[in-house]
């Protein structure tokens, strides 16, 4: 059943012969001007005809790709007519948006003395955060310090980032590992009780905790089970994902209105303050990449967001994680976590040659793996067409013995032996996936915007990151700033005072675009992908 062809077999025997030669070689890191020839001639975000300058709203002029575009473009799912005068509940906290940024929000406003509505596009959970494997960053050891973990983070983001907000996540990083673990969080441990604590891509340090190869759902589960521990002061809404976010007549965010999908009716929810957790946009597929992200990962929130005029950063950048499984096609796209380059599987051509260091920032490994195949033409092509490296991750159980991948990467170890393919003894074959959008909506560090009552939190925010995150950031940053806004939010409603609803700020949306002249002929945000347009 299952397996590899015969002729990608053909490959794994160039393989299998240069592991031991290669077991004894460590593979130099890339000089830092080559990598940025590298960016420049292979990164997908280099590539300028598949990326354009946004032509409305205050951050007019920032450029990002053109299927993003196209959706901040869009037009609204309704009108400033819209009825306001009968909403259908009405809180202190709006969270839009069941990940774990939004989950962490809802925990800490609710703390904080607010009532809390989460409304979520999905079930509550279906979001990227489940989806997270590797783990997640936090200075915790003796040899580490959150000021190491900001060189780190910054270095990673090509010196980009903003360093108010790098501050804020590396600081509250071994609070919110405290945190989760008091939550009930099961982090893998050594026998005497300290966390395991590994490496990922660009770290200087050991700080990456983890459970298992399954860190996201294992901390979406904890925060989840919380929430719901607290449903008497938490209403969560699913199915029901938001649309619009509401001013008032003064301009401050008033709610949002919200689809229920199964009735496709429009519900207003007035709010003194609204949390925005909406995740990425992966499934918007820039460039044609099959990606990691959950069904709902459409950049809702970076659209409803910029309509009441907050700015935008970032967004040229996205992260193509470098191991997004190859073949079968079944799982194209799907993640191999950094984890596996972390305990030792090394990338490799179709000859068996290793061709980059493993843990190289994911922009310049991913560039390195599209450099490999397109540039040189030594992948790996499958019968379908599809090009890939091999990632060896048999040299795993060489370096750490037997049991290491089973121990590490159950869920890796399960998702392909069910297509005949046992990771231990046989090389998983790789390539680029859209996995994160480095940009989004500029924040303060406390989660606030220039929007009064418009909080921030997770990837659908920009700047922490810079250009280019590392492994283990997303988990933090989810966390950190769901806390951050949670609180902020929380604080900020116990002195808001609702004025007169208002959609004035769609109208004025809607005249901004007839004047420039701008039809992209997308109705936004669009909630789910369309598998049905050919493009
Ligand atoms: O490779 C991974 O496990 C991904 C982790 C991340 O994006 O933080």
């Amino acid at each position: 059943m299952g397996g590899y062809p015969a002729e990608m077999q053909e490959s794994i025997r160039h393989v299998e012969a240069t592991r031991m030669h290669r077991m004894d070689e460590t593979y130099p890191r890339m000089p830092i001007e080559e990598r940025q020839r590298l960016l420049d001639d292979f990164h997908p975000d280099y590539i300028d005809e598949r990326m354009r300058a946004i032509r409305v709203g205050v951050s007019k002029g920032q450029r990002m790709p053109l299927e993003l575009a196209d959706v901040i473009e869009g037009r609204p799912h309704i009108g400033p007519d819209f009825n306001l005068s009968e909403p259908r509940a009405e809180t202190d906290v709006l969270i839009i948006g069941g990940g774990g940024a939004g989950a962490s929000a809802a925990l800490v406003a609710q703390e904080s003395g607010a009532r809390v509505i989460l409304t979520t596009k999905l079930r509550f959970g279906d979001a990227n955060t489940m989806m997270a494997q590797g783990g997640i960053q936090a200075a915790d050891r003796p040899n580490d310090s959150p000021a190491i973990h900001y060189l780190d983070v910054i270095g990673g983001g090509h010196f980009t980032n903003d360093p108010d907000l790098v501050e804020a996540l590396v600081r509250d990083a071994p609070l919110v590992i405290d945190w989760l673990e008091r939550l009930g969080m099961m982090f893998d441990k050594e026998p005497d009780g300290t966390m395991v604590e590994r490496h990922g891509g660009g770290t200087s340090r050991m700080r990456m905790h983890s459970a298992r190869d399954y860190t996201g759902a294992e901390i979406m589960r904890t925060l989840r089970d919380e929430v719901h521990n607290r449903e008497d002061q938490i209403r969560v809404v699913e199915f029901s994902p938001a649309v619009e976010l509401v001013l008032d007549d003064h301009g401050h965010v008033s709610g949002a209105i919200v689809m229920n999908l199964e009735l496709k009716a429009y519900f207003y929810i007035p709010a003194k303050a609204v949390v925005m957790a909406t995740g990425g946009g992966g499934r918007l597929h820039f460039q044609g990449f099959p990606t990691t992200n959950h069904y709902g990962a459409t950049a809702d929130g970076v659209v409803m967001a910029y309509r009441t005029g907050a700015e935008l950063g970032y967004l040229e950048s996205m992260q193509y994680h470098p191991t997004g499984a190859a073949f079968p096609e079944q799982i194209l796209g799907q993640l191999v976590t950094e984890k596996t380059r972390g305990l030792g599987a090394q990338p490799v051509n179709r000859a068996g040659d290793q061709f980059v260091y493993p843990l190289e920032p994911r922009d310049v490994e991913a560039a390195a793996f599209i450099r490999e195949c397109q540039g040189r033409g030594n992948g790996i092509v499958t019968p379908t067409g599809q090009p890939g490296v091999w990632l060896d991750s048999p040299m795993i159980e060489m370096i750490h013995g037997p049991g290491t991948i089973a121990e590490n990467l159950p869920a890796m170890v399960r998702q392909f032996s069910r297509f005949g393919i046992d990771m231990t003894k046989e090389p998983l074959l790789v390539y680029p996936t859209l996995h994160y959008q480095n940009g989004g909506v500029r924040l303060e560090a406390d989660g606030s915007t220039r929007v009064p009552g418009l909080f921030i939190a997770g990837e659908v925010s920009g700047g922490v990151h810079g250009h280019n995150r590392l492994m283990g950031n997303s988990l933090l940053e989810v966390t950190v700033y769901g806390r951050r806004a949670g609180r902020s939010a929380a604080h900020y409603a116990q002195d808001a005072k609702l004025g007169q609803p208002s959609l004035a700020h769609v109208a004025r949306w809607n005249e901004e675009l007839n004047d420039v002249g701008v039809d992209t002929g997308v109705t936004s945000p669009i909630l789910l992908p369309d598998y049905t347009r050919v493009t």
